[in-house]
């Protein structure tokens, strides 16, 4: 049954703000593009012989999202998936015809529109780089195939360079869909971010946790099909939706996005690298179909670059990191494996200073993008706690091999070439251990009276469940650079950043087994400009 004129209206209506009756002539599909360059990516543009869909159930069931934005532009995604958990999608195997408005807020006339096939090689993912609009201006968009209309999403573009108005962003992380609801996303919209900064752990591989809300398909992924699944159950949330409808993310992926505590070619298990190599192409792919990534981030075979730095005007860059495709495998671990230990002492292959968390490759392009930078506050977007964490209370110690306490040298590397790219204010965003964190970076942890090297920040997770609160404080107390632990809540850290200053509210949500969760905010920090503490 094709779907009714009324139902259109409607769809057409919700998309641009309008009621149910208002007049939809002014923003029909197919306005000729304005003048602005628009890159589809290599091969994407509309063929003649696609056709527009036909179905009549809603191909734009996973929503929409915005990434990336620049001063003149962002990358727009949506995907077609009448039934995102059947093979396919739903879609037959043929090319999508798709159309793509975007609108000036609060404005009927699109300013850029264009057409693009959906093709069944991306899982009819769509993809669009669109340029020429104005800097720090707040835009919407949509898609359009035959009589079906998506939602509509906004983003805001970049300020022009060497400008710096205020940035407000949400980092989070760690969205096991079994265990909690995503009522942290529903309160993150309601914080009216300008970004998203994603850390990882979008999609887990795996079921584990405790006391499960909802279930994920039994087993773990390994083929492109399973893990398209997987993404596509994870975005059928409403709230995840609403999310990336809100503004546009800039996000990067940990290990549960393919296997847990994978590192290189090398699986949890011990997998012959080649074959692993070939789940590490599926996962990319599917998280590349599924997240609003530039072409540019496209991957090749069982690679794909999605580290890079992101500028809001002179306020702030961000140097997004990759910390699992290129670095060395943890310290200790079983011949063959991957996977994590708490170590002592005795594993001296830890201290080796060849060990590269980031790769040598992206350890070399992060100092000197910290060392071109002009911007008055330096934001790392990595995946876990930067921190040394001695778990070990009183004498000892005790090291987890899967985080920066596995790579000591790498992280005194990495703070060392902050030191010496005279980088302004930096400051490191975290996720990865489901607990909120707060603390100063040194290069030598014994000698926390000199100045921080870094102010970090760790954002909670949004549902993952944590460690118990006395396993937290005691790792705070044994810890004395880590100023505050808090793990009895799920949810994101609200960063506010403007010239002077950068305030942090960790934002907890009361219970995400709860779907209309309530949240507040645990703790607020503050970091003044050209102080480099941690205040609040
Ligand atoms: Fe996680």
């Amino acid at each position: 049954m094709k779907t009714s004129d009324a139902q259109r209206r409607r769809w057409i209506a919700q998309a641009i703000g309008l009621g149910a009756s208002g007049a939809i002539a002014g923003c029909a599909p197919g306005r000729p593009a304005g003048d602005a360059a628009i890159s589809a990516g290599p091969g994407r543009p509309a063929r003649p012989g696609a056709l527009p869909w036909r179905g009549a159930t809603d191909p734009f069931s996973l929503g929409v999202a915005s990434g990336w934005p620049r001063p003149d532009g962002a990358t727009l995604w949506t995907r077609l998936a009448p039934q995102p958990l059947q093979p396919g999608g739903g879609v037959d195997p043929v090319p999508i015809a798709v159309q793509w408005e975007v609108f000036e807020e609060g404005r009927a006339a699109a300013v850029q529109s264009g057409r693009i096939d959906a093709l069944p090689e991306w899982a009819h993912s769509v993809r669009v780089e669109v340029r020429g609009l104005q800097p720090h201006r707040r835009y919407r968009y949509r898609f359009m195939s035959g009589d079906a209309v998506s939602a509509q999403g906004a983003f805001m573009t970049a300020p022009a360079p060497g400008r710096t108005e205020r940035l407000r962003l949400v980092f989070a992380s760690c969205q096991q869909y079994e265990q909690g609801f995503y009522g942290a996303w529903r309160h993150a919209v309601a914080d009216t971010p300008d970004l998203v900064v994603f850390l990882g752990d979008y999609i887990y591989e795996s079921s584990w946790g405790r006391n499960h809300v909802r279930k994920h398909d039994p087993g773990v992924p390994h083929t492109l099909a399973d893990y398209r699944r997987r993404h596509a159950l994870y975005r059928s949330d409403a709230d995840l939706q609403a999310a990336h409808a809100a503004c546009a993310w800039l996000p990067t992926w940990d290990d549960h996005e393919v296997d847990n505590d994978y590192a290189s070619n090398l699986s949890q298990r011990g997998d012959p690298p080649e074959q692993f190599l070939a789940r590490r192409a599926a996962a990319y792919q599917a998280y590349f179909e599924h997240m609003p990534l530039p072409w540019s981030m496209a991957p090749q075979g069982h690679s794909m670059r999605i580290y890079g730095a992101f500028d809001w005007g002179a306020l702030a860059r961000l140097y997004v990191v990759d910390n699992r495709q290129y670095r060395t495998p943890q310290a200790c671990s079983l011949p063959g494996h991957a996977g994590s230990r708490v170590v002592g002492p005795e594993c001296l292959d830890r201290l080796d200073p060849t060990r590269t968390l980031l790769g040598h490759e992206q350890e070399a392009w992060l100092s000197q993008s910290m060392r071109d930078s002009r911007s008055r506050w330096n934001l790392l977007a990595q995946q876990t706690l930067m921190s040394r964490a001695d778990s070990k209370s009183g004498p000892g110690e005790a090291w987890w091999t899967d985080g920066w306490d596995g790579y000591p040298q790498a992280r005194r590397r990495l703070l060392e070439s902050v030191r010496q790219a005279k980088v302004a204010n930096p400051l490191a965003l975290g996720g990865d251990v489901h607990a909120f964190y707060a603390g100063e970076l040194h290069e030598d942890f014994d000698r926390p009276a000199q100045k921080p090297a870094m102010i970090e920040f760790v954002g909670g997770a949004i549902t993952s469940q944590s460690w118990p609160q006395p396993r937290i404080d005691a790792l705070v107390a044994e810890n004395p650079h880590l100023k505050y632990g808090e793990g009895r809540f799920r949810g994101y850290g609200l960063m506010e950043i403007e010239p002077g200053r950068v305030q942090v509210s960790m934002r907890g949500i009361d219970d995400a087994r709860v779907a209309a969760t309530g949240v507040r905010t645990l703790r607020r920090f503050e970091v003044r400009e050209g102080v480099g503490r941690l205040e609040g």
